[in-house]
């Protein structure tokens, strides 16, 4: 009896919230239908080895918002004269999102910027983004590019007006976030979400540590030498401290002042905290793909993977922020020729073309 009279009443019930979600439009703009907003929820594929990525909780992976940050990230409507994108500068083909093999990238006005571009890898497990580390999120990174007078110097809230009277982009936006009017906020959380899913993890070293593939002796070496230090006895590059291959990363995602220069014309992190003592520390960024990356530091100056050997090598420039891991200023790491050689061989087996290639990060069409 009881179970006679309840089905009804559910199914009545059921039928009025079908009914009012079905008619709950938002007043200020009749085209807007609340009821596409039903996103599907979308899990990071993280390699193995890999730790796991921490997801902002205000702004969950969806199938819909990557899909969306992905057409953002190659839009060229985000520029004030819709000649670049975010991809004019991270370029997945050859480059593997660094820009092309320019010091400093160009923006609209055709002014060069002071910092070489950075290549977007694996950054759902950064920290902080920019060389100086000044976007404590992805998202709070996405929002610089935009109205950055040498990049895409473009107002917000004139780039938001050519995407609201885009035919797609509103439906787009309502679709992942149910939002009825674009904004600056929900640009940069769709970005994001796009850069989460930029994983590399199937290169040669990746292949190596899940035992499908040996490494050559030369490769092998170099990856004994750049883990670990330089004593008495024992050659070594020492470069694990600060790009350790832990979590498959390659970074320690902190800061440091690696000796490029006694005297600094970029104040790097300092400019970020204020700090006297962040003088001349910079990112220190993953060296995966690093063979296609280059030029290499901030500023570029290295053409080459052997130039910055060298620079190891010779130990560095002194200056009070000097990091102590730079032990041997003055003194350098004393590696032979076949040493650097197998050093450079070790760094080529980051390199992971499927990157390059993958679809699901290439323009949209
Ligand atoms: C004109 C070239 C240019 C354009 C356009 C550009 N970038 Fe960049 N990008 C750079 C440069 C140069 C840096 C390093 C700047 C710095 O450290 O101050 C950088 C840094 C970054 C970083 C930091 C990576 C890290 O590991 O810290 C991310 C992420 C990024 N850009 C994403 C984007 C997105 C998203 C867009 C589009 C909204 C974009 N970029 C547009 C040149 C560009
Ligand atoms: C004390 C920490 C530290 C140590 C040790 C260190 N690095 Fe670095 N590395 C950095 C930092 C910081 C940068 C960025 C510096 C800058 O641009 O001003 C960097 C930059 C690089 C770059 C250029 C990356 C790019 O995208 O432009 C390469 C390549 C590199 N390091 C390789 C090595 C190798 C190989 C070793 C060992 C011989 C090593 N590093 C040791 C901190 C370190």
């Amino acid at each position: 009896m009881l179970f006679r009279i309840n089905l009804p009443i559910t199914a009545f019930i059921s039928f009025l919230l079908f009914l009012i979600s079905s008619c709950k439009k938002d007043d200020s703009n009749p085209d807007c239908d609340l009821s596409l907003y039903n996103p599907t929820p979308y899990s990071i594929n993280r390699p193995q080895g890999f730790a796991e990525m921490i997801i902002p909780a205000d702004n969950p992976m969806t199938v819909e918002g990557i899909a969306l940050g992905r057409k953002l990230f190659y839009e060229k409507r985000l520029s004030g004269d819709n000649t670049i994108s975010c991809a004019s500068c991270h370029r997945q083909q050859v480059y593997s999102f660094a820009d092309s093999t320019t010091r400093f990238s160009t923006g609209i006005d055709g002014i060069q910027g002071v910092r070489n571009s950075m290549a977007i890898i694996n950054s759902g497990w950064g920290h902080a983004f920019f060389w100086d580390g000044r976007a404590a999120s992805l998202e709070a990174q996405a929002l610089g590019p935009v109205p950055n007078p040498i990049e895409m110097h473009q107002k917000w809230t004139d780039a938001v007006v050519k995407l609201e009277a885009d035919v797609n982009y509103p439906e787009l936006f309502l679709k992942a976030f149910g939002i009825c009017e674009i904004d600056s906020i929900h640009v940069a959380m769709a970005i994001a979400q796009f850069e989460r899913t930029m994983i590399s993890g199937n290169s040669k070293f990746d292949k190596f540590t899940r035992g499908e593939v040996a490494l050559t002796p030369s490769e092998q070496n170099g990856f004994s030498l750049f883990n670990r230090d330089k004593t008495d006895f024992l050659s070594g590059a020492d470069c694990f401290h600060c790009h350790g291959s832990q979590g498959g990363l390659f970074s320690d995602n902190a800061f440091h002042n690696n000796g490029l220069d006694s005297v600094f014309t970029d104040l790097g992190r300092e400019a970020a905290t204020g700090d006297i003592n962040d003088r001349g520390k910079f990112k220190a960024p993953t060296l995966r793909n690093i063979e296609l990356t280059g030029p290499y530091m901030h500023d570029g100056r290295f053409a080459t993977l052997e130039e910055v050997i060298e620079h190891y090598n010779m130990g560095g420039h002194p200056s009070a922020t000097l990091d102590p891991l730079m032990k041997n200023v003055g003194v350098g790491l004393e590696l032979t020729q076949s040493e650097k050689t197998d050093l450079i061989n070790f760094l080529k087996t980051l390199t992971d073309l499927d990157y390059l290639n993958n679809p699901d990060f290439s323009e949209p069409q």
